[in-house]
């Protein structure tokens, strides 16, 4: 691994949590992780928190202030997307005096320039490409997956299309849209059980943390889950289950010659893994690595980056396979491109037994943000003579 040139002072990065997503106190936690990692000699931490509802706050304490849910004294902040300003910007109250003999509410002041953006933010909004979409139009540099690959990673559906065009394993799967299932349930029904037995799982095709996910065990089950899923996506997944379904993770790290760590396994506390049991219990076991015989541990991690190839993933991604217990048949289950990331969290877990620790995760995931950047601004945007 190269190492950051020395630079003649701090690297200043931005943490970005929270945000408009169910994930947004998961985005909190994992946060905490990485700042208490960043190495106070080395980076200049800015801290931005998301609000539910999208409104941006900095502060040196903005990280307690979120998670005690209670923003008094935060300065709002913005980014602009334009690169001319390729800085975030603090809006505060102008002081009485300034404020005189004008009807402005609040002034700019700007905080001093970002060097890398980094959003430790899960799910809508900060995981599929709506976010990288400001910092693209802004130019500055961040951590993670640009635009298309965090879309692609976060859309069940064009996910499941781009892997089979790639070779890599899946299970059957339908996509639904709520308008077929508001007018025609029968049909609906129909085309899913034509993927298999029960159990069929039902999934919004653009969530994460398992919300809005039913494992259906009947014709019932299947319609429940369908108008669940519905509410939480206009786009609808129904996939065969996999029976005695191992959950088996891998960690990739890198830009274009991403490595693959080694192979973690789940155990749902619950029956399957639920958000309940991802969050709520916190009695999930990981076990590391997973007893998997090496041809199919190997066969994993050859798939998981080709995956990540695929949707031109960059940074980080956490790839998530289904292994049937019986046969050791492997699936491709999907690629979180921010996956959880608290000192505790399999991502980091995974490195750490591939002899990466946090701290120098955290390193290389700026240092491959930099390069990024330096390949954009390599790339030209329009025909010059
Ligand atoms: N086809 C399937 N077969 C067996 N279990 C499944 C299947 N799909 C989902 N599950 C279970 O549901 C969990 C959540 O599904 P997943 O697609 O990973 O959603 P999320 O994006 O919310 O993490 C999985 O970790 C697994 O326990
Ligand atoms: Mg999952």
């Amino acid at each position: 691994m190269t190492s950051l040139t020395p630079s003649p002072r701090p690297l200043r990065v931005a943490v970005l949590f929270g945000g408009r997503s169910g994930e947004h106190d998961v985005s909190l936690m994992s946060a905490r992780s990485v700042i208490s990692a960043l190495d106070p000699k080395r980076y200049e931490v800015t801290r931005i928190g998301i609000t539910l509802d999208g409104e941006w706050f900095t502060g040196a304490n903005a990280l307690e202030a979120f998670e005690q849910g209670n923003l008094k004294g935060l300065s709002r902040v913005i980014l602009p997307g334009d690169p001319s300003h390729a800085a975030a910007y603090a809006l505060r109250m102008p002081a009485l005096s300034e404020a005189e003999g004008t009807d402005h509410g609040e002034i700019l002041h700007k905080l001093a320039d970002i060097d890398v953006f980094f959003p430790v933010l899960h799910g809508p909004f900060g995981e599929d490409g709506a976010i990288q979409g400001l910092f693209e139009m802004a130019d500055v540099a961040y951590v993670g997956a640009g635009v298309a690959g965090s879309a692609v990673g976060m859309d069940k559906a064009i996910f499941k299309d781009v892997m089979r065009a790639n070779g890599i394993p899946l299970v059957k799967s339908a996509l639904i849209l709520r308008g077929e299932i508001e007018n025609d349930m029968a049909s609906v029904v129909a085309k899913a059980e034509a993927l298999g037995a029960y159990p069929l799982f039902t999934k919004p095709a653009n969530l994460g943390s398992s919300v809005g996910i039913s494992k259906c065990n009947s014709r019932s089950d299947l319609s429940e889950g369908l108008l669940d899923a519905a509410r939480y996506d206009r786009r609808i997944i129904v996939e065969a289950g996999v029976k005695n379904a191992r959950e088996i993770e891998v960690s990739v790290l890198g830009n274009e010659e991403p490595q693959a760590s080694v192979c973690g396994e789940v155990v749902p506390s619950r029956e399957f893994y639920s958000y309940e049991s991802k969050y709520v219990d916190g009695t999930s076991g990981l076990i590391i690595p997973a007893p998997l015989p090496e041809d199919v541990a190997n066969k994993i991690r050859e798939y998981a980056i080709r995956a990540y190839k695929a949707i031109d993933c960059a940074g980080m991604a956490r790839a998530d396979f289904f292994v049937e217990k019986e046969t050791n048949r492997v699936y491709l289950n999907e690629l979180n491109t921010i996956p959880g990331f608290t000192s505790i969290s399999m991502y980091p877990k995974l490195w750490q037994a591939s002899g990466v620790t946090y701290a120098d995760l955290v390193d290389r995931l700026i240092q491959l943000a930099l390069e990024r950047k330096t390949q954009r601004d390599h790339t030209e945007h329009r025909r010059t003579a």
